[in-house]
């Protein structure tokens, strides 16, 4: 049977349900693609609790990364084809057997990238390409505060960072989360649910603060974050995993005359020269040695509920997908 994974309005985890689907026939300028594997993320968590805004079908299927088969091509798609093994990463509509898709989110994925990789990937590791080279361009040298170090961006993040030859200091919750992070790339991991990290920071910094800080945790870190910069160093905000932080002025700013950012990855990959270039780079670093990718959680897709309690209960690292 073709299904999906939706949700008819926003709530907790209990709000999604099996749907049908029937059959489906690509448009011009898509294709369809039968999943092999789906990635989850905690942006699929913002949609459906509602922090993001919802969708205005009755039955939304949330997902937003995935790997499979080409089973049919629309008119106008050139350079891909019926057969085609493809990933991409889109936000919604990929919690589901099958989906079609704008065949510009597209890419082909070489033989040595398997489906369940790519769909640990996709949207991870090339939001991690975009942090390090495009928000901030990070160089042997820097110091690096990345927070939620074992998670699914964060031990990708802290392999890419210390391949540049940078210095790479991680947060996480817990001795295990601390441990493993630590044998993914990060040179200092501080336990911040146990340790004021910015008084940390300030000790292995010697006062300086580090050069740029990647905070996508939000509500419970962000002012810290801030404090934690060197003065005219970037903070790069991507993301609210403890909730929005909503206290900030532009004048917080002037404490350290600090840069800040809150990007997107949906307006690097909405660009085909820069998805194809970067997921060329992702797939590079994913084979040859740079990135190992922990795929630490599988669900199968019906039980996408049980891998959304996980993310939110704090209680994966690395990468989660679901199976098809
Ligand atoms: N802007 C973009 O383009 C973009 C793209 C991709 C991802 N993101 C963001 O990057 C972050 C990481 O995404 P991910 O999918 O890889 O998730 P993840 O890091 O695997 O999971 C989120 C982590 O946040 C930490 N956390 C801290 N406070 C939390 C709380 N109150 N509730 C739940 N988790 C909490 C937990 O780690 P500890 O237990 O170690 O604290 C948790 O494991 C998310 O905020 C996501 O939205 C942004």
């Amino acid at each position: 049977m073709r299904y999906a994974m939706a949700a008819a309005k926003p709530g907790g985890s209990e709000v999604i349900r099996k749907i049908e689907l029937g059959d489906m026939a690509p448009a011009a300028g898509e294709v369809l693609i039968r999943h092999e594997a789906i990635g989850i993320n905690f942006l699929d968590i913002y949609i459906r609790n509602g922090l993001y805004p919802w969708p205005v079908e009755t039955d939304h299927v949330l997902g937003s990364e995935g790997a499979g088969i080409i089973e049919a091509v629309g008119d106008g798609v050139s350079g891909l084809a019926v057969g085609d093994r493809v990933g991409y990463t889109l936000a919604n509509g990929a919690y589901a057997t099958h989906r079609v898709i704008d065949a510009g989110y597209v890419v082909k994925l070489p033989d040595n990238v398997s489906s369940e990789l790519a769909a640990s990937i996709m949207l991870k590791g090339l939001t991690v390409a975009y942090l390090i080279h495009d928000s901030f361009k990070v160089e042997a040298g820097h110091t690096v505060l990345f927070h939620a170090a074992a998670g699914g961006v964060g031990l990708i993040a802290g392999q890419w960072l210390n391949a540049l030859g940078a210095t790479v200091i991680g947060t996480a919750g817990g001795a295990e989360k601390c441990a493993l992070a630590k044998a993914n790339g990060y040179h200092h991991v501080i336990d911040y649910t146990s340790t004021d990290f910015e008084a940390e920071v300030m000790r292995l910094t010697d006062g300086k603060g580090v050069d740029v800080t990647y905070d996508s945790v939000g509500n419970d870190t962000m002012a810290r974050s801030l404090t934690s910069t060197r003065r005219h160093g970037t903070i790069i905000a991507f993301g609210q995993s403890s909730g929005a932080y909503l206290d900030f002025k532009i004048s917080d700013l002037a404490k350290g005359s600090y840069k800040l950012s809150r990007p997107t990855l949906f307006h690097f990959v909405g660009e085909r020269d820069w998805l194809e270039a970067n997921s060329a780079k992702l797939f590079t670093a994913v084979t040859d040695g740079t990135v190992d990718i922990s795929i630490n959680q599988k669900f199968p897709l019906a039980d996408v509920a049980k891998a959304h309690d996980a993310l939110t209960g704090r209680a994966t690292t690395g990468s989660t997908i679901l199976t098809v």
